[in-house]
């Protein structure tokens, strides 16, 4: 595995492009989920610089705080409840522009203004989500949902 990353300017497109082999780098050859998942986090945040980026991994019918990069935030969430709980609920990708418009929003930080949750499905059954958090509005679109939900296929569980 390759322990440098290049980090590019460029498009959204171009950014994911460049970045999605160097993950897969970083994957090659190492087994344990939760040190791959670390290294998905420190990727994405070190060329997108969001405020948040992490993972919630459902145990024992919650979702459970898992590797992250940004502030401390919020350890267990309910089935339904908040962006995560829902894209659960639904197994569906959740793009929300405006967190404050969203019913029921976890508000970790009051810094998080909009947000994308992507959920992790093995089998049809989710089984965690990838939570990002921007400090601005309107910074997640399909182009993310896009890349996001390939990147959690490199994942294997
Ligand atoms: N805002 C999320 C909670 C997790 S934090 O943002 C890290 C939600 O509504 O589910």
């Amino acid at each position: 595995m390759s322990e440098d990353l290049t980090i590019i300017k460029g498009n959204k497109t171009e950014q994911y492009e460049s970045l999605i082999p160097q993950i897969k780098g970083l994957l090659d050859g190492e087994p344990d989920l939760i040190a791959n998942l670390a290294n998905i986090t420190g990727a994405l945040k070190e060329q997108f610089n969001w405020f948040w980026i992490g993972f919630y991994l459902v145990k024992e019918n919650e979702l459970v705080l898992g590797p992250f990069q940004g502030p401390v935030a919020c350890t267990r969430i309910k089935k339904g409840r908040g962006v995560c709980g829902s894209s659960w609920e639904r197994a569906e990708t959740l793009i929300v522009p405006d967190v404050e418009k969203f019913p029921g929003h976890i508000a970790c930080s009051s810094l998080s203004k909009s947000e994308i949750v992507v959920p992790i499905l093995r089998n049809n059954v989710v089984i965690g989500v990838l939570d990002a958090d921007s400090a601005e509005l309107n910074q997640f679109d399909k182009t993310d949902q896009y890349f996001l939900e390939e990147i959690l296929r490199l994942i294997n569980f």
